[in-house]
């Protein structure tokens, strides 16, 4: 089975969302092995998205990010990254398919609701930035 890290973004935890999104995503057969609710800085935000330094939309992205609480989850299915990335749907929701959690709940390309891992070396990478060893239960 694949890991892939997901988090409710701010825009989605402040509109009290979150309970919906993980109800869709355990129907959708993902295990949650971990999970937490935190505020990061702004530093902590910076880190995680460290590959998107330079782009004209890094500052607003952080911001965004470190503005209130977050969920985070290690998540676990057959497939797991690909198929988070069908359940939430396009970046932009205005792309989004009906009925992926982007389409459901985000407003823009900028608030949009969640992320999810694009590559296993990603998902390896973000879970490790988020949680020590003993925080990711190894069987469910
Ligand atoms: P994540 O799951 O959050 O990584 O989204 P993604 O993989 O679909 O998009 P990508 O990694 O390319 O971009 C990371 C995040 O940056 C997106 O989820 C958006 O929140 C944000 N982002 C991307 N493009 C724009 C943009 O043009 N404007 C703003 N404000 N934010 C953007
Ligand atoms: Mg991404």
């Amino acid at each position: 089975l694949e890991r892939t890290l997901s988090i409710v973004k701010p825009d989605a935890v402040e509109k009290n969302h979150t309970g919906a999104i993980i109800a869709r995503l355990e129907q959708e057969g993902f295990i949650v092995r971990a999970m937490k609710r935190v505020h990061l800085t702004r530093a902590e935000a910076e880190g995680f998205y460290a590959e998107h330094r330079g782009r004209g939309f890094f500052d607003e992205l952080c911001s965004f990010m470190s503005r209130s609480p977050i969920v985070i989850m290690a998540l676990e299915r057959e497939d797991a990254i690909a198929k988070y990335r069908e359940v939430i749907g396009a970046t932009n929701p205005a792309n989004a398919a009906e009925g992926t959690i982007r389409k459901l709940y985000a407003a823009s390309v900028g608030e949009n609701a969640v992320h999810g891992s694009d590559k296993p070396e990603s998902a390896a990478r973000e879970i490790a930035y988020f949680f020590a060893g003993y925080e990711v239960s190894p069987r469910a």
